[in-house]
Protein backbone atom coordinates (compact mmCIF):
# COMPACT_ATOMS: atom_id res chain seq x y z
CA UNK A 1 0.00 0.00 0.00
CA UNK A 2 1.16 3.15 -0.67
CA UNK A 3 1.95 6.26 1.74
CA UNK A 4 -0.58 8.26 0.48
CA UNK A 5 -3.29 5.71 1.09
CA UNK A 6 -2.44 4.68 4.52
CA UNK A 7 -2.12 8.66 5.37
CA UNK A 8 -6.14 8.68 3.95
CA UNK A 9 -7.42 5.68 5.77
CA UNK A 10 -5.52 7.61 8.90
CA UNK A 11 -7.28 11.36 8.07
CA UNK A 12 -10.33 9.35 8.41
CA UNK A 13 -9.21 7.40 11.63
CA UNK A 14 -8.33 10.43 13.23
CA UNK A 15 -11.73 12.64 12.30
CA UNK A 16 -13.38 9.46 13.44
CA UNK A 17 -15.62 10.01 16.75
CA UNK A 18 -17.83 7.73 18.48
CA UNK A 19 -19.83 6.15 15.53
CA UNK A 20 -19.64 9.25 12.97
CA UNK A 21 -16.95 10.97 11.47
CA UNK A 22 -16.15 14.79 11.26
CA UNK A 23 -15.25 16.45 7.62
CA UNK A 24 -11.92 17.36 8.93
CA UNK A 25 -10.40 18.10 12.06
CA UNK A 26 -9.83 22.00 11.92
CA UNK A 27 -12.62 22.70 13.68
CA UNK A 28 -14.93 24.10 10.90
CA UNK A 29 -17.43 21.17 10.65
CA UNK A 30 -17.65 19.83 14.28
CA UNK A 31 -20.45 17.58 13.60
CA UNK A 32 -21.62 15.03 11.22
CA UNK A 33 -22.95 16.07 7.87
CA UNK A 34 -25.15 13.99 5.88
CA UNK A 35 -23.25 13.40 2.07
CA UNK A 36 -19.93 13.71 3.86
CA UNK A 37 -20.93 10.84 5.88
CA UNK A 38 -22.34 9.05 2.70
CA UNK A 39 -18.55 9.50 1.44
CA UNK A 40 -16.79 8.81 4.11
CA UNK A 41 -18.73 5.65 4.61
CA UNK A 42 -17.43 4.55 0.93
CA UNK A 43 -13.82 5.67 1.89
CA UNK A 44 -14.21 3.65 5.23
CA UNK A 45 -15.59 0.21 2.90
CA UNK A 46 -12.02 -0.26 1.97
CA UNK A 47 -10.83 -1.16 4.67
CA UNK A 48 -13.19 -1.40 7.76
CA UNK A 49 -17.05 -2.65 6.30
CA UNK A 50 -18.08 -2.45 10.00
CA UNK A 51 -17.15 1.59 10.59
CA UNK A 52 -19.01 1.84 6.76
CA UNK A 53 -21.67 0.50 7.94
CA UNK A 54 -22.16 2.45 11.73
CA UNK A 55 -21.16 5.91 10.04
CA UNK A 56 -24.06 5.32 7.98
CA UNK A 57 -26.46 3.76 10.84
CA UNK A 58 -25.34 6.52 13.21
CA UNK A 59 -26.64 9.26 10.29
CA UNK A 60 -29.79 7.49 10.41
CA UNK A 61 -30.08 7.77 13.98
CA UNK A 62 -30.51 11.36 13.26
CA UNK A 63 -33.55 10.57 10.94
CA UNK A 64 -36.82 12.18 11.55
CA UNK A 65 -40.41 10.47 12.09
CA UNK A 66 -41.28 12.03 8.73
CA UNK A 67 -37.77 10.32 6.83
CA UNK A 68 -36.06 13.59 6.66
CA UNK A 69 -32.33 12.62 7.47
CA UNK A 70 -31.02 16.57 8.36
CA UNK A 71 -28.22 17.77 6.80
CA UNK A 72 -26.14 18.22 9.93
CA UNK A 73 -26.33 16.04 13.11
CA UNK A 74 -24.59 17.81 16.23
CA UNK A 75 -23.69 14.69 18.48
CA UNK A 76 -20.91 17.10 20.09
CA UNK A 77 -23.05 20.30 21.81
CA UNK A 78 -19.62 21.72 23.09
CA UNK A 79 -18.35 23.57 19.95
CA UNK A 80 -18.43 27.61 18.26
CA UNK A 81 -19.87 26.09 14.42
CA UNK A 82 -22.45 28.55 13.73
CA UNK A 83 -25.42 27.84 12.92
CA UNK A 84 -25.36 25.32 16.12
CA UNK A 85 -28.03 23.27 17.40
CA UNK A 86 -29.33 25.77 19.84
CA UNK A 87 -30.27 28.19 16.78
CA UNK A 88 -31.49 25.53 15.00
CA UNK A 89 -33.37 23.95 17.73
CA UNK A 90 -35.04 20.79 16.51
CA UNK A 91 -34.19 16.84 15.78
CA UNK A 92 -35.54 14.10 17.24
CA UNK A 93 -33.23 12.07 19.86
CA UNK A 94 -29.98 13.59 18.22
CA UNK A 95 -30.24 17.77 17.86
CA UNK A 96 -30.13 18.49 14.37
CA UNK A 97 -30.45 21.14 11.30
CA UNK A 98 -34.10 21.40 9.86
CA UNK A 99 -32.98 20.91 5.89
CA UNK A 100 -31.57 17.94 4.49
CA UNK A 101 -28.95 17.95 1.44
CA UNK A 102 -28.23 15.35 -1.67
CA UNK A 103 -29.49 11.80 -0.94
CA UNK A 104 -26.07 10.51 -2.60
CA UNK A 105 -26.03 8.04 0.56
CA UNK A 106 -28.63 5.72 -0.99
CA UNK A 107 -26.03 5.10 -4.17
CA UNK A 108 -22.69 5.16 -1.87
CA UNK A 109 -24.83 2.22 0.55
CA UNK A 110 -25.57 0.19 -3.16
CA UNK A 111 -21.44 0.70 -4.27
CA UNK A 112 -20.52 -0.51 -0.71
CA UNK A 113 -22.67 -3.71 -0.60
CA UNK A 114 -21.71 -4.68 -4.69
CA UNK A 115 -18.29 -4.16 -3.70
CA UNK A 116 -18.06 -6.01 -0.66
CA UNK A 117 -19.00 -9.41 1.22
CA UNK A 118 -21.57 -8.74 3.55
CA UNK A 119 -22.08 -11.48 6.19
CA UNK A 120 -25.66 -12.80 7.58
CA UNK A 121 -25.45 -10.61 10.97
CA UNK A 122 -24.66 -7.43 8.59
CA UNK A 123 -27.34 -8.21 5.81
CA UNK A 124 -30.09 -7.86 8.57
CA UNK A 125 -28.62 -4.72 9.44
CA UNK A 126 -28.52 -3.29 5.69
CA UNK A 127 -32.32 -4.30 5.28
CA UNK A 128 -33.16 -2.21 8.25
CA UNK A 129 -30.67 0.87 6.34
CA UNK A 130 -32.52 0.49 3.08
CA UNK A 131 -36.11 0.44 4.61
CA UNK A 132 -35.03 3.71 6.26
CA UNK A 133 -33.87 4.63 2.85
CA UNK A 134 -36.45 4.18 1.18
CA UNK A 135 -38.67 6.41 3.89
CA UNK A 136 -36.21 9.42 3.33
CA UNK A 137 -36.44 9.02 -0.69
CA UNK A 138 -40.50 9.00 -0.02
CA UNK A 139 -40.14 12.22 1.74
CA UNK A 140 -38.39 13.89 -1.04
CA UNK A 141 -41.54 12.82 -3.37
CA UNK A 142 -44.17 13.71 -0.77
CA UNK A 143 -42.77 17.12 0.19
CA UNK A 144 -40.76 18.46 -1.84
CA UNK A 145 -42.65 17.49 -5.34
CA UNK A 146 -46.05 18.29 -3.82
CA UNK A 147 -47.56 17.89 -7.02
CA UNK A 148 -45.94 15.28 -8.59
CA UNK A 149 -44.03 17.17 -11.51
CA UNK A 150 -41.38 14.36 -10.77
CA UNK A 151 -38.85 17.23 -10.13
CA UNK A 152 -37.93 17.56 -6.42
CA UNK A 153 -36.88 21.17 -4.76
CA UNK A 154 -34.41 22.42 -2.09
CA UNK A 155 -35.72 25.15 -0.19
CA UNK A 156 -32.08 26.23 1.15
CA UNK A 157 -28.68 26.53 -0.65
CA UNK A 158 -27.09 24.67 1.89
CA UNK A 159 -29.08 21.87 0.92
CA UNK A 160 -27.42 21.62 -2.46
CA UNK A 161 -24.15 21.03 -0.81
CA UNK A 162 -22.87 23.68 -3.01
CA UNK A 163 -23.61 26.69 -0.89
CA UNK A 164 -22.70 29.64 -2.22
CA UNK A 165 -22.53 28.91 -5.58
CA UNK A 166 -23.60 31.23 -8.53
CA UNK A 167 -26.67 28.99 -9.04
CA UNK A 168 -28.07 30.82 -6.17
CA UNK A 169 -27.33 34.52 -7.18
CA UNK A 170 -30.52 35.12 -8.50
CA UNK A 171 -33.07 33.50 -6.60
CA UNK A 172 -30.86 34.81 -3.23
CA UNK A 173 -30.41 38.20 -4.66
CA UNK A 174 -34.47 38.28 -3.90
CA UNK A 175 -34.38 37.49 -0.56
CA UNK A 176 -35.24 40.56 1.74
CA UNK A 177 -32.93 40.38 4.53
CA UNK A 178 -34.20 40.10 8.19
CA UNK A 179 -33.85 43.40 10.01
CA UNK A 180 -31.85 43.53 13.18
CA UNK A 181 -30.17 40.13 12.25
CA UNK A 182 -27.46 39.21 14.69
CA UNK A 183 -25.25 36.31 14.37
CA UNK A 184 -21.37 35.40 14.94
CA UNK A 185 -19.86 32.95 12.29
CA UNK A 186 -17.23 30.28 13.50
CA UNK A 187 -16.05 30.28 9.75
CA UNK A 188 -13.98 32.69 8.89
CA UNK A 189 -12.16 32.36 11.96
CA UNK A 190 -10.41 28.97 10.76
CA UNK A 191 -10.94 29.82 7.41
CA UNK A 192 -8.90 32.89 4.69
CA UNK A 193 -12.56 35.11 4.66
CA UNK A 194 -11.40 35.23 1.00
CA UNK A 195 -11.60 31.39 0.98
CA UNK A 196 -15.25 31.45 2.11
CA UNK A 197 -19.07 32.94 1.70
CA UNK A 198 -19.45 36.64 1.84
CA UNK A 199 -21.48 38.16 4.63
CA UNK A 200 -24.17 38.83 1.91
CA UNK A 201 -25.12 35.63 1.54
CA UNK A 202 -24.56 34.78 5.22
CA UNK A 203 -27.47 37.07 5.94
CA UNK A 204 -29.94 35.41 3.25
CA UNK A 205 -28.89 32.09 4.82
CA UNK A 206 -29.72 33.19 8.00
CA UNK A 207 -32.56 34.72 6.93
CA UNK A 208 -34.12 31.75 5.31
CA UNK A 209 -33.18 29.66 8.13
CA UNK A 210 -34.89 31.94 10.59
CA UNK A 211 -38.12 31.72 8.50
CA UNK A 212 -37.51 27.76 8.41
CA UNK A 213 -37.82 27.77 12.35
CA UNK A 214 -40.36 30.18 12.59
CA UNK A 215 -42.69 27.60 11.01
CA UNK A 216 -41.79 24.68 12.85
CA UNK A 217 -39.96 23.29 10.00
CA UNK A 218 -43.63 21.98 8.28
CA UNK A 219 -42.76 20.85 5.41
CA UNK A 220 -46.06 21.18 3.61
CA UNK A 221 -46.37 24.69 4.79
CA UNK A 222 -42.88 25.60 3.66
CA UNK A 223 -42.74 24.19 0.44
CA UNK A 224 -45.57 26.66 -0.81
CA UNK A 225 -44.01 30.00 1.12
CA UNK A 226 -39.95 29.17 2.01
CA UNK A 227 -38.11 31.89 0.71
CA UNK A 228 -35.86 29.83 -1.44
CA UNK A 229 -37.10 26.91 -3.89
CA UNK A 230 -35.40 26.15 -6.47
CA UNK A 231 -35.01 22.54 -8.93
CA UNK A 232 -31.16 22.05 -9.18
CA UNK A 233 -29.79 19.76 -11.89
CA UNK A 234 -27.15 18.31 -9.88
CA UNK A 235 -29.58 17.41 -7.09
CA UNK A 236 -32.05 16.05 -9.17
CA UNK A 237 -29.53 14.02 -10.85
CA UNK A 238 -28.15 12.62 -7.35
CA UNK A 239 -31.82 12.21 -6.38
CA UNK A 240 -32.79 10.29 -9.98
CA UNK A 241 -29.83 8.00 -8.97
CA UNK A 242 -30.63 7.26 -5.74
CA UNK A 243 -33.91 5.77 -7.07
CA UNK A 244 -32.78 4.06 -9.37
CA UNK A 245 -30.43 2.24 -6.93
CA UNK A 246 -33.10 2.25 -4.82
CA UNK A 247 -34.87 0.25 -6.73
CA UNK A 248 -32.73 -2.50 -7.11
CA UNK A 249 -32.23 -2.69 -3.66
CA UNK A 250 -35.52 -2.94 -2.23
CA UNK A 251 -35.87 -5.72 -5.24
CA UNK A 252 -33.22 -7.39 -3.43
CA UNK A 253 -34.29 -7.37 0.05
CA UNK A 254 -37.64 -7.93 -0.95
CA UNK A 255 -39.38 -5.01 -0.08
CA UNK A 256 -42.13 -3.22 -2.02
CA UNK A 257 -40.92 -0.55 -4.95
CA UNK A 258 -44.10 -0.09 -7.55
CA UNK A 259 -44.52 3.67 -6.79
CA UNK A 260 -41.13 4.52 -6.93
CA UNK A 261 -40.84 3.05 -10.04
CA UNK A 262 -43.45 5.20 -11.52
CA UNK A 263 -41.78 8.70 -10.34
CA UNK A 264 -38.06 7.64 -11.53
CA UNK A 265 -39.62 7.22 -14.78
CA UNK A 266 -41.14 10.62 -14.74
CA UNK A 267 -38.33 12.30 -13.28
CA UNK A 268 -35.97 10.99 -15.97
CA UNK A 269 -38.27 12.98 -18.52
CA UNK A 270 -38.58 15.72 -16.51
CA UNK A 271 -35.36 16.18 -15.68
CA UNK A 272 -33.97 15.54 -19.59
CA UNK A 273 -36.97 19.16 -20.41
CA UNK A 274 -34.31 21.11 -18.79
CA UNK A 275 -31.38 20.80 -21.49
CA UNK A 276 -31.60 23.70 -23.55
CA UNK A 277 -30.21 22.47 -26.82
CA UNK A 278 -29.41 26.19 -28.48
CA UNK A 279 -27.57 27.24 -25.80
CA UNK A 280 -25.86 23.51 -24.91
CA UNK A 281 -26.95 23.77 -20.90
CA UNK A 282 -28.98 22.69 -18.30
CA UNK A 283 -30.98 24.93 -16.26
CA UNK A 284 -31.99 25.00 -13.25
CA UNK A 285 -35.79 26.47 -12.17
CA UNK A 286 -36.26 29.48 -9.90
CA UNK A 287 -40.31 27.54 -8.53
CA UNK A 288 -40.02 30.68 -6.55
CA UNK A 289 -39.58 33.80 -9.14
CA UNK A 290 -40.98 31.29 -12.08
CA UNK A 291 -37.88 31.85 -13.57
CA UNK A 292 -34.42 29.67 -15.01
CA UNK A 293 -31.48 29.54 -13.99
CA UNK A 294 -28.46 29.39 -16.88
CA UNK A 295 -25.25 28.95 -14.89
CA UNK A 296 -22.59 26.70 -16.12
CA UNK A 297 -21.70 25.27 -13.23
CA UNK A 298 -19.95 21.56 -12.78
CA UNK A 299 -23.08 20.28 -11.05
CA UNK A 300 -25.42 20.59 -14.00
CA UNK A 301 -22.91 17.93 -15.49
CA UNK A 302 -24.00 15.22 -12.46
CA UNK A 303 -26.59 14.37 -15.03
CA UNK A 304 -24.16 12.06 -16.20
CA UNK A 305 -24.54 10.00 -12.71
CA UNK A 306 -28.32 9.94 -13.16
CA UNK A 307 -27.63 7.36 -16.39
CA UNK A 308 -30.00 9.11 -18.31
CA UNK A 309 -31.30 6.24 -21.12
CA UNK A 310 -30.59 8.69 -23.93
CA UNK A 311 -27.68 7.95 -25.79
CA UNK A 312 -27.60 10.79 -27.94
CA UNK A 313 -28.31 13.79 -24.93
CA UNK A 314 -25.17 11.50 -23.23
CA UNK A 315 -22.90 11.97 -25.97
CA UNK A 316 -23.74 15.89 -25.92
CA UNK A 317 -23.17 16.40 -22.52
CA UNK A 318 -19.86 14.77 -23.06
CA UNK A 319 -18.90 16.78 -25.60
CA UNK A 320 -19.85 19.74 -23.88
CA UNK A 321 -17.72 18.53 -20.63
CA UNK A 322 -14.80 18.19 -22.48
CA UNK A 323 -14.88 21.65 -23.41
CA UNK A 324 -15.54 22.93 -19.82
CA UNK A 325 -12.32 23.27 -18.63
CA UNK A 326 -10.50 22.60 -22.23
CA UNK A 327 -6.37 23.26 -21.66
CA UNK A 328 -6.49 23.63 -18.00
CA UNK A 329 -4.09 21.97 -16.06
CA UNK A 330 -6.36 21.07 -13.80
CA UNK A 331 -10.09 19.69 -13.27
CA UNK A 332 -13.22 20.51 -12.46
CA UNK A 333 -13.74 24.01 -11.47
CA UNK A 334 -16.88 24.13 -9.77
CA UNK A 335 -17.89 27.08 -11.90
CA UNK A 336 -16.79 27.45 -15.19
CA UNK A 337 -13.58 30.07 -15.53
CA UNK A 338 -14.92 32.20 -17.82
CA UNK A 339 -18.15 32.67 -16.70
CA UNK A 340 -18.67 36.26 -14.76
CA UNK A 341 -19.31 35.09 -11.42
CA UNK A 342 -15.98 32.63 -11.49
CA UNK A 343 -14.08 33.11 -8.78
CA UNK A 344 -10.85 31.26 -8.32
CA UNK A 345 -10.53 30.89 -4.53
CA UNK A 346 -14.26 31.36 -2.81
CA UNK A 347 -15.77 28.25 -1.93
CA UNK A 348 -18.18 26.80 -3.88
CA UNK A 349 -17.51 29.70 -7.01
CA UNK A 350 -14.45 28.42 -8.95
CA UNK A 351 -12.15 26.03 -7.04
CA UNK A 352 -12.08 21.96 -7.66
CA UNK A 353 -13.84 19.73 -5.23
CA UNK A 354 -13.09 16.37 -5.28
CA UNK A 355 -16.59 15.19 -5.05
CA UNK A 356 -17.54 16.72 -7.98
CA UNK A 357 -15.03 14.85 -9.90
CA UNK A 358 -15.61 11.78 -8.30
CA UNK A 359 -19.32 12.50 -9.31
CA UNK A 360 -18.56 13.07 -12.58
CA UNK A 361 -16.18 10.06 -12.67
CA UNK A 362 -18.87 7.73 -11.50
CA UNK A 363 -21.16 8.90 -14.35
CA UNK A 364 -18.64 8.87 -17.40
CA UNK A 365 -17.14 5.62 -16.61
CA UNK A 366 -20.13 3.38 -18.13
CA UNK A 367 -20.50 5.93 -21.34
CA UNK A 368 -16.34 7.00 -22.53
CA UNK A 369 -14.64 5.13 -21.06
CA UNK A 370 -10.83 7.32 -22.11
CA UNK A 371 -12.10 10.62 -21.27
CA UNK A 372 -13.62 8.64 -17.36
CA UNK A 373 -9.83 7.26 -17.21
CA UNK A 374 -8.81 11.16 -17.90
CA UNK A 375 -10.91 12.47 -14.97
CA UNK A 376 -9.83 9.78 -12.93
CA UNK A 377 -6.10 10.16 -13.08
CA UNK A 378 -6.40 13.99 -12.84
CA UNK A 379 -7.81 13.93 -9.73
CA UNK A 380 -5.84 11.01 -8.25
CA UNK A 381 -2.81 13.01 -9.52
CA UNK A 382 -3.91 16.71 -7.85
CA UNK A 383 -4.27 14.81 -4.64
CA UNK A 384 -0.77 13.21 -5.01
CA UNK A 385 0.72 16.56 -5.27
CA UNK A 386 -1.54 18.52 -2.56
CA UNK A 387 -2.66 16.27 -0.13
CA UNK A 388 -6.23 16.10 1.28
CA UNK A 389 -7.82 18.99 1.16
CA UNK A 390 -11.16 21.12 1.12
CA UNK A 391 -10.79 22.04 -2.33
CA UNK A 392 -8.29 23.29 -4.83
CA UNK A 393 -7.66 26.39 -7.01
CA UNK A 394 -8.18 25.16 -10.89
CA UNK A 395 -5.20 27.81 -11.50
CA UNK A 396 -2.59 26.79 -9.77
CA UNK A 397 -3.89 23.48 -7.93
CA UNK A 398 -3.36 24.80 -4.49
CA UNK A 399 -5.01 23.35 -1.84
CA UNK A 400 -7.84 25.86 0.40
CA UNK A 401 -10.35 25.88 3.14
CA UNK A 402 -10.28 22.74 5.56
CA UNK A 403 -6.87 20.35 5.70
CA UNK A 404 -7.06 16.87 6.36
CA UNK A 405 -10.38 16.70 4.98
CA UNK A 406 -12.57 13.39 5.11
CA UNK A 407 -14.24 12.96 1.66
CA UNK A 408 -11.18 13.69 -0.47
CA UNK A 409 -9.61 11.03 1.77
CA UNK A 410 -12.53 8.97 1.43
CA UNK A 411 -12.66 9.30 -2.52
CA UNK A 412 -9.10 9.06 -2.91
CA UNK A 413 -9.27 5.57 -1.66
CA UNK A 414 -12.21 4.85 -3.95
CA UNK A 415 -10.72 6.36 -6.88
CA UNK A 416 -7.53 4.36 -6.31
CA UNK A 417 -8.90 0.83 -5.36
CA UNK A 418 -12.24 0.27 -6.72
CA UNK A 419 -11.32 -1.52 -10.04
CA UNK A 420 -14.91 -1.69 -11.34
C1 LIG B 1 -20.95 25.37 6.16
O1 LIG B 1 -21.00 25.58 7.38
O2 LIG B 1 -20.25 26.02 5.37
C2 LIG B 1 -21.72 24.25 5.63
O3 LIG B 1 -21.44 24.02 4.29
C3 LIG B 1 -23.20 24.44 5.81
O4 LIG B 1 -23.78 23.21 5.65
Amino acid sequence: MTKLLKNAQKTLLNNRRSGYTLPTNNKLYPAQWNWDSAFIALGYSHFNLNFALEEINTLLKGQWKDGMIPHILFHDKNTKYFPNHTVWNCGNKIASSGITQPPIIVSVLRQILEGNKISKKQKGRVKEIVKKLKKYIEWFIKFRDPKKNGLISILHPWESGYDNSSIWDDPMSKVKVEKNLKYKRGDIKVVNPEQRPLKTDYDRYVTIKNHLKANKYNPTKLYKISKFNVIDIGFNSIFLRALKDLIILLKRYNISYSNLKKFSKKSEKQLTKLYDSKKDIFYAYDVKNKKKIIVPSITNFFILYADIKNNLLNKKIIKSLKKYNKGKKYIFSSIKPDHKSFEEKRYWRGPIWINCNWIIYQGLKNKDKIFSSYVKKKTIGLVNKKGFHEYYSCKSGNAMGAYNFSWSAALYLDLVLNKN
